[in-house]
């Protein structure tokens, strides 16, 4: 807990964007479990309709921390319909009541899972938890759906850092450009060379804030179904991902 000053602290919060499969749940899962052991306690929210982020957390994958239906609905007010949430459902009792305790002090809360179980009003109120949760002395770390739309609608703007986790190919740059304004950051995943990360330094003015190696180690542990943290703390890309984390202590509050 650098820079910290006990339960008052603000932790730090930050959000992880970017394409399908760039490698954004295996690396927020990885830094929120390492904010745990830094000693905050850690908000992980799986913002994604297909859920990833219980896999790096090394949470039970069937666990399914999920918000209910019934906590809003539509009322017609002065100025027509709109979704009221009901009286006594703040951030912080959501957190409380509908979380997972995962290793390490992370709560996982999950948004859901489509087709056809994520319905609006758990939406209206799972965003109300990813805009309006300020416990102090807590870190806050969200795993995005993959591609434009999520931080477009403002599902980041929660965090001071927003984390564009890209691959160094074509694909990969394309998307960068596409969500550049809801980027602070870039992180360079699945990293095979230093021509790698300068392909990327040369197609964008957004800092490079890590770069993480292509890592065999990963995909082992994915494979054995266990956390990347606990399978290969020793390996290259959870050296590079703790270093990462050190940085966002400081920097993402
Ligand atoms: N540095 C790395 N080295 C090797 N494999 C990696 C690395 N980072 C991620 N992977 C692998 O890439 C795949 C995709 O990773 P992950 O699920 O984290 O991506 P994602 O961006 O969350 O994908 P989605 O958009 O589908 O949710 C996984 O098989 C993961 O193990
Ligand atoms: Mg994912």
């Amino acid at each position: 807990m650098s820079g910290s000053n006990g339960a008052a602290a603000r932790g730090p919060r930050v959000a992880f964007i970017g394409k399908g499969g760039s490698g954004k749940s295996t690396i927020s899962g990885t830094v929120a479990r390492l904010f745990g052991r830094a000693g905050w306690p850690v908000l992980a929210l799986d913002v994604d309709t297909l859920p990833g982020m219980a896999y790096s957390l090394g949470a039970p994958p069937d666990a399914a921390p999920r918000l209910p239906l019934g906590l809003a609905a539509v009322v017609q007010g002065k100025r027509g319909r709109h979704w009221k949430v009901s009286k006594g459902a703040g951030p912080a009792h959501l957190v409380d009541t509908y979380s997972l305790a995962t290793p390490d002090g992370v709560h996982l809360l999950e948004l859901g899972k489509l087709p056809g179980n994520v319905r609006p009003e758990v939406t209206i109120v799972f965003r109300r938890v990813v805009d309006g949760f300020k416990r102090p002395g807590w870190a806050v770390v969200a795993d995005l759906a993959a591609g434009t739309r999520q931080p477009v609608f403002g599902w980041s703007s929660f965090a001071p850092v927003r984390i564009a986790v890209l691959e160094p190919n074509a694909k990969g740059l394309i998307t960068l450009r596409n969500i550049r304004n809801e980027t602070t950051h870039v992180l360079v995943n699945k990293v095979r060379s230093d021509a790698d990360v300068d392909r990327v330094r040369s197609d964008t003015d957004l800092p490079i804030i890590a770069s993480v190696p292509y890592d065999l180690e990963l995909s082992a542990a994915e494979r054995q179904g266990l956390a990347p943290i606990d399978a290969a703390p020793d390996s290259a890309a959870v050296e590079a991902i703790r270093s990462l984390a050190s940085w966002l202590e400081e920097a993402a509050v």
